[in-house]
């Protein structure tokens, strides 16, 4: 009878990433916490699903997130849940539900996460990705915006990112924001025939978006009218810029509007000229989620970066692998005191390969070869009953025994 195999594959827009690509992450995972520390910054650990709610009353019903692209499931409970596309939702419900309102109102939150979206993939756009993403909740101050623009900078530059642009924008309050839709609206709704299907429902809804738009945003540059701001908005707005001022070079660009729907006054995006996906990362302040959202009025201001984009903008470093040694065993008699040197190697904090005691020794100094050691260690029965062990130096050939009691001390000079 024919039996049928099952081959496992992956998903598609899905990716298995493994070193020394990962070492990259790990890098910029590594950057972005010490920059945190030295900002104040702490750690909130996030689940991964969320009531589906969460994200169609925040991110924004008419948002391509929440009508295209969440991952969005019944549970066997009947409940409506999602897999998180991004962190400040959850940040937000966790705020408010631990009771930080009325306990410690401001808050300075990070979060290091993958976040699911499920977009056309392509170069840059994945449907499984990682944002590293700061939340400061409770400062409505303008330092507050450019502290974490500056703090964004900081990480970026420190991992190496080069070639990026910072564009800011204001996109008022709720006084000053209607009046410009309005005015908006005006506008586009003479060009409503040329727009593109996707903008033509915009245009009601989020006209905004409008701008931000892939085909149509390019064409009213300069063209469409320009955000009044009020004069308390306008204040803000001049205070972030004289902040930033000297610190950091930046553009003022009236036609970035981000595509979430929670944004009010400063925006902003990090961005990488020459990639097809260029915002490698993003923000800016929601002074009304959190009243939305059940909490008290409370201002907020974040951003989150795409890993995956900030490692691609500074090109993928592969990481020098340490030297390390491997440990090859000659018999069965000799496999129990080889695992125990390669355990007291390892307590010492010294790389160490080897365990493939079942093969023979040509296919343990292959594996000596293959994982990059600097050194094999081999024991043989004769080493055993003399308590030493052969250090050969893969690189010259050479070799020596050094009794058990010193290997930990020679091996540490080696590697
Ligand atoms: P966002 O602009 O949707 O904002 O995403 C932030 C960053 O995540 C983007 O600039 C990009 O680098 C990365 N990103 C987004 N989608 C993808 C994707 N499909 N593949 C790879 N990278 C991607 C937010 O998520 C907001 N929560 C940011 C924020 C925090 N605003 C205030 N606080």
């Amino acid at each position: 009878m024919l039996k049928s195999y099952y081959m496992a594959k992956l998903v598609r827009g899905f990716r298995d990433i493994f070193e020394p690509q990962s070492k990259n992450f790990t890098e910029l995972e590594m950057c972005a916490r010490r920059i945190f520390s030295v900002y104040g910054f702490g750690e909130l650990r996030l689940p991964t699903i969320e009531l589906k709610e969460l994200f169609v009353k925040s991110t924004g019903e008419t948002t391509d997130i929440v009508q295209k692209e969440m991952y969005a499931f019944e549970d066997a409970g009947h409940r409506q849940l999602a897999v998180r596309p991004e962190g400040t939702p959850g940040v937000v419900r966790a705020y408010l539900e631990n009771n930080f309102v009325q306990n410690a109102p401001v808050q300075k939150f990070y979060y290091i996460g993958n976040m699911f979206r499920a977009e056309r993939p392509q170069a840059g756009r994945y449907r499984e990705f990682e944002q590293i993403g700061a939340e400061y909740i409770g400062n409505s101050a303008p330092s507050a915006d450019a502290e974490v623009i500056l703090m964004l900078k900081d990480i970026v530059s420190a991992f190496g990112a080069k070639n990026y642009r910072v564009k800011i924008n204001s996109l008022g309050c709720d006084k000053c924001r209607p009046l410009y839709r309005q005015a908006l609206i005006d506008f586009l709704s003479k060009e409503k025939d040329t727009l593109c299907e996707n903008c033509q429902t915009r245009l009601e809804k989020n006209p905004l978006r409008v701008l931000d738009c892939k085909i149509d945003g390019a064409r009213f540059a300069g063209r469409v009218p320009t955000m009044q701001l009020c004069p308390e908005c306008q204040a803000h707005f001049d205070e972030v810029q004289n902040l930033l001022r000297g610190k950091i070079d930046f553009i003022v660009d009236p036609m970035l509007v981000r595509g979430l729907d929670y944004y009010s006054r400063t925006v902003f995006e990090f961005q990488a000229g020459d990639q097809s996906q260029n915002a490698i990362a993003a923000g800016g302040r929601y002074d009304s989620l959190i009243k939305n959202m059940g909490g008290p009025a409370t201002p907020a201001i974040g951003w989150a970066m795409g890993a995956e984009r900030v490692i691609m903008s500074r090109g993928e470093i592969a990481p020098q692998k340490p030297k390390s040694v491997c440990v090859v065993s000659l018999e069965k008699a000799c496999n129990q005191t080889a695992f125990n040197l390669m355990q007291t190697l390892r307590a010492a904090g010294i790389r160490t390969e080897g365990g493939l005691f079942d093969k023979n020794i040509k296919g343990q100094m292959k594996q000596a070869d293959r994982c990059g050691a600097g050194y094999a260690l081999i024991l043989g029965g004769d080493e055993l009953a003399k308590q030493v062990i052969t250090l050969k130096d893969l690189t010259t050939g050479e070799q020596r025994q050094v009794a058990f009691d010193c290997l930990t001390d020679e091996v540490k000079k080696l590697v």
